[in-house]
């Protein structure tokens, strides 16, 4: 680590870090340089603290956990907001508190708060360090747990602060744990001040600055003026027995099958045939057309920060082997031998849950549901060779998602961009443990940025649809729903490794080999559009997944209308007709 006296070379940071730490007045600074010798000595400082508690360095050697403070385990929406100085620009999406009142307020909380403390300096790169799509920031915080984290979630270090210094400009993001009170946490976004000051949370998405709060939210605001999209989708590539490799890039919410999908292992009979799944990101991509007119996607982030629980050898055998070592885990349980422990795992029994209590089933879980790992993305088998081009892969699908129990089929294919942006902005979803409040409440969540959208969903549809023009080559668009239930409450599509199937299906739509039923709704297959072979599913449960209920659709596409209308003029005319030349697709049918 520099010592506190050695600044860098670019008089904004230096006078930055100057100011924080006037207003916060830690006992000391560091810089942080990424090396492994700085991530040994902060491990070492959390293992006699207790910040982090070693797990069985046998079974899983380099892994810690980390306890939350109970009340600080997902991320908070009502504490997040964006401080545009027009309300209007972050739109009704977005809660919205004036500038000036904003920074009065958070900074009030910052005085002093670092005192005891050490300050932390993280200069970081979101994306391959050379590349042209990449953006950089500085997160400072009192956190050693967030730093060890951020090490793995980003190109942080010596290499990120040289580009810096380089480019003269970066994120500023300023972030301290406070007493963990939530009622003094605050998550703040000032876009047009390329800043971010998140106090009172140690939990990921609320401290990890350089992933929602820069790569999505400050993202997304800065892609809308410099042409790009910045979105939460993961980037997966198919490779066919053929050898060509189609990337497709997918936005579910949180805890909607991202991280599964984007390290999918296919079926045993396409793993025969030659089939290959590459993981390229699984929660953000940054896109933008190139020169050839098709879109060029990049992971910016260098780790996965992924949900435990559910996640085991039958479900994602890739994620299992990802984090066998050199991983921080997050409110699991662990096992008599001290082993990280979650619901999901068909082995194991867990003897202390994820508070540190003797485990008791009466208190729920012993993971918490919305617990966590942090690993190295170098660490994924199926990570792929293309993942730090600094051009990015090229997307040929979109696909959009959520959790559906009714309604929605397996999957449909938009009929353009502009139903496709339809598509995406009428997305709905069950909410989920990934943030605080009710879990299962159907909600709308267009392109699953609702809690990530940096500005007005209104000029968010605007920009999607502003990327048809001449020239452009844009990938189609697809909807899927792993999460049809049946009359049982039961899952009646398998999920997981058979998505494959559908994302064959897509490929090949993609390439005009396959063909498909015109609905209403757009393109869904026929039974015998999808490969089904060895797939143990019933035909009534595939007529289900496969139909589409005019009725009830129109009722939903009626409901888009007015969702569209929530956001006033700002919501482009384009996708309000958009809307109605499907409704009365509908009402014809
Ligand atoms: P992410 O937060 O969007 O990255 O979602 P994850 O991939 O971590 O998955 C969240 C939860 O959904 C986990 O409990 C998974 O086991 C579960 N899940 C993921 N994919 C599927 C699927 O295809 N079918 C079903 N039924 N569950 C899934
Ligand atoms: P997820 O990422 O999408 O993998 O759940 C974290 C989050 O969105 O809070
Ligand atoms: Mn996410
Ligand atoms: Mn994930």
């Amino acid at each position: 680590m520099r010592p506190e006296t050695m600044a860098s070379k670019l008089k904004a940071l230096n006078d930055w870090v100057d100011d924080v730490a006037r207003l916060t007045r830690p006992d000391s600074i560091r810089w942080c340089d990424g090396s492994d010798a700085e991530a040994a000595a902060l491990r070492a400082e959390m293992l006699a603290d207790g910040t982090l508690v070693e797990l069985n360095q046998d079974t899983h050697p380099g892994c810690y956990l980390h306890r939350s403070n109970p009340s600080d385990v997902a991320r908070v929406e009502h504490l997040t907001l964006v401080c545009s100085k027009n309300q209007e620009d972050a739109g009704p999406n977005n809660h919205w508190m004036d500038p000036a009142e904003a920074h009065a307020k958070i900074d009030a909380l910052f005085d002093g708060c670092m005192q005891g403390r050490t300050m932390y300096v993280m200069p970081y790169c979101m994306g391959p360090i050379d590349s042209p799509l990449s953006r950089c920031g500085v997160e400072i915080t009192d956190s050693p747990y967030v730093v060890a984290n951020m090490r793995i979630m980003t190109r942080m270090g010596a290499a990120a602060l040289a580009r810096i210094e380089r480019e003269g400009t970066f994120v500023k993001g300023l972030h301290s744990i406070g007493e963990l009170d939530p009622e003094r946490r605050f998550i703040m976004h000032f876009p047009e001040e390329l800043t971010i000051k998140s106090y009172g949370s140690g939990y990921g998405g609320n401290a990890l600055l350089g992933k929602k709060c820069h790569a999505l939210r400050i993202g997304s605001w800065q892609a809308r003026q410099e042409g790009w999209l910045a979105e939460h989708m993961l980037i997966v590539g198919i490779e066919n027995p053929q050898g060509e490799t189609h990337y497709v890039a997918a936005a579910f919410p949180s805890a909607c099958g991202k991280t599964n999908l984007a390290m999918l292992i296919p079926p045993e009979g396409y793993r025969k045939a030659g089939w290959k799944v590459w993981t390229v990101g699984d929660d953000i991509c940054w896109m933008r057309p190139g020169k050839d007119g098709r879109l060029y996607a990049i992971n910016p982030e260098a780790g996965y920060f992924g949900v435990a629980p559910g996640t085991s050898r039958s479900t994602n055998p890739t994620a299992m082997e990802t984090i066998a070592h050199d991983t921080i885990f997050t409110n699991v349980a662990v096992t008599a031998d001290n082993q990280p422990w979650w619901e999901g795992l068909p082995h194991g029994t867990p003897v202390t849950d994820w508070q540190g209590r003797p485990y008791d089933a009466a208190n729920g879980p012993a993971a918490h549901p919305n617990s966590r790992f942090t690993v190295s993305a170098k660490q994924c088998p199926s990570w792929s060779p293309h993942a730090e081009d600094k051009q990015g892969v090229p997307i040929s699908a979109i696909v959009f998602g959520g959790r559906r129990p009714s309604l929605v089929p397996l999957v449909f294919e938009a009929r353009d961009w502009t139903h496709g942006v339809l598509v995406g902005a009428a997305m709905g979803s069950e909410t989920t443990a990934a943030a605080t409040g009710a879990v299962g409440v159907l909600r709308r969540d267009s392109m699953a940025m609702k809690p990530f959208c940096g500005y007005n969903y209104g000029d968010y549809f605007a920009h999607w649809l502003s990327f048809d023009k001449p020239g452009a080559k844009l990938p189609k668009i697809f909807h899927v729903n792993w999460f049809r239930k049946g009359d049982d409450g039961k899952f009646l599509w398998p999920g997981y490794g058979e998505n494959l199937r559908v994302l064959e299906w897509i490929i090949d739509r993609c390439k005009g080999a396959v063909g498909a039923q015109e609905t209403p709704i757009g393109h869904v297959p026929r039974k015998d559009d999808l490969h089904l072979d060895g797939l143990a599913i019933d035909g009534t449960a595939l007529d289900t997944l496969l139909e589409v209920d005019p009725m009830g659709w129109a009722a939903e596409v009626a409901d888009i209308g007015h969702y569209l209308d929530s956001f006033g003029a700002r919501t482009p005319e384009k996708l309000k007709a958009e809307q109605r030349r499907v409704a009365a697709a509908l009402a014809n049918a």
